[in-house]
């Protein structure tokens, strides 16, 4: 019995998806930590070369239907962004190959186009590190994503264009 609950106890504790905004501090700008990213779908991927960094691109689910049905022009109120970075490592398995490392951040953009009027539809946030500090000193820290994202303004301030994906057809 003991042992059970200590190993329960265990895998709360270790286990690398498990829920922690409890502890997390929201970003300056009041954005909540969304707790259930590393259960969102893939839009797509990316590799930084200059600084040797892999992302994922992930969706809540508004966003994930936005992505796979085209309505990405503008998307959804309600849909979530996310990007997780990681250090690259060279595979040592299969040296040709390279594969995500340290956690470096997650990053958020959540589309409501009255509340966050003011950073032109999106609210950003973003935590860095494994212990997800919350990245900025106060809430201007958006616009130096704002600024960064202006240039695909005709693209609703979105750079990521959702990777293919096939299934059967229907
Ligand atoms: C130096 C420019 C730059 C800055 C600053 C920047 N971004 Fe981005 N962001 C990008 C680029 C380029 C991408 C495309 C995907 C990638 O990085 O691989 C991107 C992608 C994203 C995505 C995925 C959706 C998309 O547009 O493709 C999110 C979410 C995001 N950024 C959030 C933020 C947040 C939050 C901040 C501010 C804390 C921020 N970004 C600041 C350049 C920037």
């Amino acid at each position: 019995m003991h042992k059970t609950i200590s190993l329960v106890a265990g895998l709360i504790l270790t286990h690398p998806g498990v829920s922690v905004s409890a502890q997390v501090a929201p970003a300056p700008n009041g954005i909540e930590f969304p707790a259930d990213y590393a259960d969102w779908r893939v839009i797509s991927i990316s590799h930084r070369i200059d600084n040797k960094t892999m992302r994922v691109i992930l969706g809540n689910d508004i966003a994930i239907n936005a992505a796979r049905n085209g309505h990405t022009m503008p998307w959804p109120n309600g849909a979530v962004l996310g990007k997780v970075v990681w250090k690259q490592m060279s595979e040592k398995s299969w040296p040709d190959a390279i594969a995500p490392e340290k956690f470096v951040h997650a990053e958020f953009m959540f589309k409501d186009t009255d509340k966050y009027a003011s950073t032109a539809g999106w609210g950003y946030a973003r935590w860095k590190g494994p212990k997800l500090k919350a990245y900025g000193n106060n809430a201007t820290f958006a616009t130096e994503c704002v600024s960064c994202h202006t240039p695909v303004k005709d693209n609703d301030y979105v750079f990521t264009k959702p990777a293919p994906m096939y299934t059967m057809p229907k």
